[in-house]
C-alpha cells in the first residue's frame, strides 16, 4: 500500500496546468457508448477511475484506449449489455452506464457502484426516473436489471434532489429514443453541460443543460465526435489550499473561472489575494489568514462539497473560528479525525464542523478516508512541522492526476513510497 511522507512547513509557490475534469470525464466516457462509431476525447486526466470506465467499455465491445491525456474510443460495436459487479464497484460512476447502456442496448444489467464511504450512496433517485422513461427495473440477488418496455413519447420527470449523477443517467438513457423527455430539477453542475455538449456534438438534442430544466429530444444515432473535457474545479481548489494554508502563492492556468466562483469567494473572505484573468487564477496568501465565518455546501454554484474538505484544511490555522456546514454528504467528515491527529482543534455536531485556528501542527501518520479527505490530509500535512505519512493513497490517485508530482513542482517536499 502506497503511501506519501510530507516535510511540512515549506510555503508553496509556483505554476500548476488545471487536469481535466474527473466528473466531466466519467459520465463522456459512459455517453461514448451511444456513438456509433469514433470519440477522441482530449484533457482526459491520467486516473484510476478513468481505467475503470476504459475497462468496462472494453468489456462491453468497444475498442478503448488511453495515450496520455487522449483517449480512443471505438464504440461501432457494442456486444454486451451487462457489467459485472467487480467492474461496478470499482467507483461511484459507474451507475451512469446503466442510461448508456439503455439507450444504445434498451436493456442493461448492472449492480450498485461503488465509490466514496461519504454515505450511503443510494441510486434510488436513479431508478425512479428510468422506470419513468419506459424501463422495467427489477432487483434480484444485487443484480439491477432494467429492460425498455415503451418509449418516453413525451414525459416529464421530476428529481426529488438535483442528483449529479442521477441527472446525468436521464440524460443518457433518453438520448437515443424516440420521444421528448422534459427534466426538472436537474443539477447544474457544469459537468452536466459539458456532457450535454458532447452528446449534442455528435447530433444529440439536449437543450437547457446547465439550468433545473433539463429537454431531450431522442435521436436515432449518435455519430463520432472529438471533445475536450472542461478543467477540474475541485483539483484547482486544492492547490488553492495548498497555497493558502502554507503562505505561498500559486499560479494555476487552464482552468474556468465561471465554475468556481463560490470558492474564490471563500479564499477571498479568508484573506487571500486573488487575481483573475480569461483561464488563470493566481492566488496569493501574504497576510495570516483568517476565520470564515459559516460556509454551507451545497448545490452548483453554491460551494461545492467535493471542496469543503480543502476549506477545512485551509482554516486549521487561521484566526479565529470558521464554521463549515455540510449539506449533502452524511458521512463528509471522516477526514476530521486524520486533521486533529496533526493537533487541528476541530469539532463535529452531526454535519457542522467548528474550526478553531491554531498556531501550530505537529506532524502525524495519517490515513486517507476518500478522496477529498486524502487531499485534504496531504494539504494540512504541509503546512504542519516535521514530516507526516498519509497511507491508503489509493484513494487521492482515483482523481488527481499528479498530486505528489506537481506539489513538488510548488516545492513541497514530498515523496511517495
Ligand atoms: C457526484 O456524485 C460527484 N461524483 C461527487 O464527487 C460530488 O460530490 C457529487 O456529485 C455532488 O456534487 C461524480 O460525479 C463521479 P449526487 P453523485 O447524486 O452523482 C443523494 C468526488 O469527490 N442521492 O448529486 O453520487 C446522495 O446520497 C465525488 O469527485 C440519493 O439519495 O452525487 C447524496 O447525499 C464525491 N439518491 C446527494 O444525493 C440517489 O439516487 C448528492 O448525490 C442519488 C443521490
Amino acid at each position: 500500500m502506497s503511501k506519501y511522507i510530507v516535510e511540512g512547513g515549506h510555503r508553496l509557490k509556483g505554476e500548476v496546468k488545471i487536469q481535466g475534469a474527473k466528473n466531466s470525464a466519467l459520465p463522456i466516457l459512459a455517453a461514448a457508448l451511444l456513438i456509433s462509431g469514433n470519440t477522441v476525447l482530449h484533457n482526459c486526466p491520467d486516473l484510476s477511475d478513468v481505467r475503470a470506465a476504459i475497462k468496462i467499455l472494453n468489456f462491453l465491445g468497444c475498442r478503448c484506449k488511453q495515450i496520455g491525456n487522449d483517449v480512443y474510443i471505438d464504440s461501432e460495436s457494442v456486444t454486451c449489455n451487462a457489467v459485472p459487479n467487480e467492474l461496478m464497484r470499482e467507483m461511484r460512476s459507474s451507475v451512469v452506464f446503466l442510461g448508456a447502456i439503455l439507450s444504445r442496448c434498451s436493456m442493461a444489467t448492472v449492480t450498485a457502484p461503488g465509490g466514496c464511504e461519504l454515505g450511503p450512496r443510494p441510486i434510488d433517485l436513479h431508478l425512479k426516473a428510468i422506470k419513468e422513461l419506459g424501463f422495467s427495473v427489477n432487483e434480484n440477488g444485487g443484480n439491477i436489471v432494467c429492460k425498455r418496455e415503451r418509449y418516453p413519447k413525451d414525459t416529464e420527470v421530476s428529481l426529488d434532489f438535483p442528483s449529479v449523477g442521477a441527472t446525468e443517467n436521464i440524460i443518457l438513457a433518453a438520448c437515443i429514443s424516440k420521444g421528448r423527455v422534459v427534466l426538472h430539477n436537474a443539477a447544474k453542475e457544469p459537468e452536466i453541460s459539458d456532457l450535454a455538449n458532447f452528446i449534442n456534438k455528435a447530433g444529440g438534442r439536449v437543450y437547457g443543460a446547465g439550468t433545473d430544466r433539463v429537454e431531450i429530444i431522442g435521436v436515432n444515432k449518435l455519430y463520432s465526435v472529438e471533445h475536450s473535457v472542461i478543467p477540474d474545479r475541485i483539483v484547482a481548489a486544492t492547490y488553492m489550499s495548498a497555497a493558502a494554508v502554507t503562505g505561498g502563492e500559486v499560479l494555476l492556468y487552464d482552468i474556468d473561472n465561471n465554475h468556481i466562483r463560490a470558492v474564490v469567494g471563500a479564499f477571498n473572505e479568508m484573506g487571500c489575494t486573488i487575481k483573475t484573468d480569461k483561464k488563470s487564477l493566481f492566488l496569493s496568501a501574504d497576510k495570516p489568514l483568517y476565520r470564515i465565518k459559516t460556509v454551507r455546501s451545497t448545490v452548483y454554484p453554491g460551494f461545492p462539497t467535493d471542496a469543503g474538505p480543502l476549506l477545512v484544511a485551509s482554516l486549521i490555522k487561521a484566526r479565529g473560528t470558521s464554521v463549515f456546514i455540510e449539506n449533502i454528504f452524511e458521512n463528509r467528515f471522516n477526514y476530521i479525525g486524520e486533521l486533529r491527529r496533526l493537533g487541528a482543534d476541530i469539532k463535529v455536531y452531526n454535519r457542522v464542523a467548528v474550526v478553531e485556528g491554531v498556531n501550530s501542527l505537529h506532524s502525524a501518520e495519517l490515513s486517507c478516508t476518500d478522496l477529498r479527505g486524502g487531499a485534504a490530509a496531504v494539504v494540512a500535512a504541509l503546512a504542519s512541522d516535521g514530516v507526516s505519512t498519509i497511507d491508503k493513497i489509493c484513494h487521492i490517485e482515483r482523481g488527481y492526476e499528479s498530486l505528489e508530482t506537481t506539489l513538488k513542482e510548488l516545492s513541497a517536499i514530498i515523496k511517495k513510497e
